[in-house]
């Protein structure tokens, strides 16, 4: 059984998704122990405790200082002691002791096809504004290993999706939303619940 927590600061939607691939048997094995945000009136709290999961607020402004903030959230991690965490939709930094506490076992999900469009400033609806402004043709998403650096880590599966002309961030964000990453990110969780994935150095080989 894989046991995942899953760390979200906004809407939920790829949390959503995860608990319906669940429920739905297109994720086997897999056991949510519980959902984290740094936001406590993330609409993803409430979708965590509607579907009866354990939900926990972490947030940095809680703390005097981030290293306090970083120590706090990576020993509540241990505590939960997940096999694998899923940052879907989650805007903090992780921790570099967490990212070596979990090496290659902490997975995101990002909205562009990676190394375009990604790094310090580049998440949410920004992420499309400057796809369009640069007038590419074709997008989508990434779901990657963290590792210390920002979206850096070694691609796991990605998903392309076109952009259309009268496309506005707004509209490619939700077809990036519902044509990649609520597929894109259950079907590597359950690839990595039942032993599909092979690292080898920065690559990742599916079994
Ligand atoms: C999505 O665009 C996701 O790619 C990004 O955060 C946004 C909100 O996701 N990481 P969610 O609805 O909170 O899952």
């Amino acid at each position: 059984m894989l046991r995942i927590v899953v760390c979200v600061s906004g809407g939920g939607t790829n949390l959503q998704a995860i608990m319906d691939a669940i429920d739905e048997g297109r994720i086997t094995n897999t056991e949510i122990l519980a959902v984290i945000s740094n936001n406590e009136r993330a609409r993803a709290l409430e979708r965590a405790r509607s579907h009866g999961i354990r939900s926990l607020c972490i947030s940095p402004r809680s703390y005097p200082d981030r290293e306090t903030f970083n120590r706090a959230f990576t020993d509540r991690m241990t505590e939960l002691a997940p096999d694998m965490v899923v940052l879907a939709g989650f805007l903090v930094r992780i921790p570099p002791q967490m990212v070596h506490a979990f090496s290659n076992r902490i997975v995101n999900i990002h909205p562009s096809l990676i190394p375009s469009f990604c790094g310090v400033g580049y998440y949410g609806l920004k992420v499309h504004e400057k796809a369009l402004e640069r007038g590419v043709k074709v997008t989508g998403a990434t779901v990657h290993f963290v590792n210390e650096g920002m979206d850096e880590g070694p691609i796991i599966a990605q998903k392309p999706v076109m952009v259309e002309q009268d496309d506005t961030p707004e509209s490619l964000q939700r077809r990036v939303m519902e044509e990649a990453e609520w597929v894109l990110l259950p079907r590597v969780i359950d690839d990595i619940a039942n032993g599909r994935l092979e690292i080898r150095g920065d690559h990742v080989y599916h079994r």
